[in-house]
């Protein structure tokens, strides 16, 4: 039985449809008074977090106390990880008090890989490094659903610093499961280097033109945080340059309505409002960045549910 959650690659558009139908059941729990639900009684999850989190780590502690699962959370500061412990280690550690998921967050790409491998616990990706962070792809396609219905055919731009971004990378795959046309935008500072050949085999198109694509009218636009903790060099020469080529701004937030009145626009958070985004944007009537908030544990119920109380979701 597929027991893990490492990657969006591992997920079929069944396995999308399945997990978002099932975060839709999970949406009405969350509007309750009394948000509970017996279906993980018994079970232990993990939150083990090397990287700060606010939105990933508490939506996941959400999810399992509402579906009464034992949810415990471990940060990297906290562990003995501090004292030189290894990951390894320290996983093995955690999983030889039986526990039946862990949801790790690391800045080493690769990590919920190398972890998955030795532990039996089921392991979810919740974010390592500049790879992957499929929940967060989830819950985004959740998110643009049920504002835009089928995403199938939808057109949607991901644009900022795709160089550093987990983000990008789950959501381009995710999307193209669901049959949505991707478009990356960023400047050619910030395109990761060697994305030619994988852009191509996943249907995506690139361009640094933020304008003519914004132009062209896309039904969901996607700013991704400048990750500035991640840049060892100078990536672009001022923040206010970024955001004269590639924030979005009061205008562009204009020229987006102009060209498609019906257009939502995502960031996946923390915002660094003024720089890739403007407050007008972030508080337009269509962002729909709280939404994503709250989806994202509707979307974490019903990963959690698949891998420990239901059939299995990935490889
Ligand atoms: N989007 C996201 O992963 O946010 P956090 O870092 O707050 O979890």
């Amino acid at each position: 039985m597929n027991r893990h959650l490492l990657s969006s690659a591992d997920l079929t558009r069944d396995d999308v449809r399945m997990l978002l139908a099932t975060a839709t059941e999970m949406h009405e729990v969350q509007r309750r008074h009394v948000k509970k639900l017996p279906t993980l009684r018994g079970r232990t999850i993990i939150n083990l977090f090397f990287e700060d989190s606010t939105r990933t780590r508490s939506s996941f502690e959400i999810a399992g106390k509402w579906m009464s699962a034992d949810t415990i959370n471990i940060t990297g500061k906290g562990s003995s990880a501090s004292k030189g412990e290894s990951l390894r280690d320290t996983v093995r550690t955690i999983d030889a008090m039986a526990v039946d998921a862990l949801v790790i967050r690391h800045m080493a790409s690769g990590a919920a890989h190398q972890v998955a491998q030795w532990v039996d616990a089921s392991v979810v990706n919740a974010g390592d490094g500049t790879h992957e962070h499929p929940t967060q792809a989830l819950l985004d396609a959740y998110t643009m659903e049920q504002r835009l219905g089928d995403l199938e055919g939808a057109r949607v731009a991901i644009v900022g610093d795709l160089t550093h971004s987990r983000v990008f990378r789950s959501n381009a795959i995710t999307l193209r499961t669901l049959g949505a046309h991707v478009t990356l935008v960023a400047p050619p500072t910030l395109m990761p280097s060697g994305i030619g050949p994988w852009a191509a085999a996943e249907g995506l198109e690139t361009t640094d033109d933020l304008d003519a694509v914004l132009a062209s009218g896309p039904d969901a636009v996607m700013m991704l945080r400048v990750q500035r903790e991640r840049m060892s060099g100078g990536f672009f020469p001022t923040a206010r340059e970024y955001t004269v080529g590639f924030g979005l701004t009061r205008d562009r937030l204009r020229a987006l309505s102009d060209a498609n009145e019906e257009a939502v626009i995502c960031h996946p958070g923390p915002m660094n409002r003024g720089l890739e985004i403007s407050a007008d944007a972030a508080d337009a009537a269509r962002s729909l960045v709280l939404d994503q908030v709250s989806a994202g544990v509707a979307v974490r119920m019903s990963v959690l549910y698949h891998l420990l109380a239901g059939e299995g979701v990935a490889a």
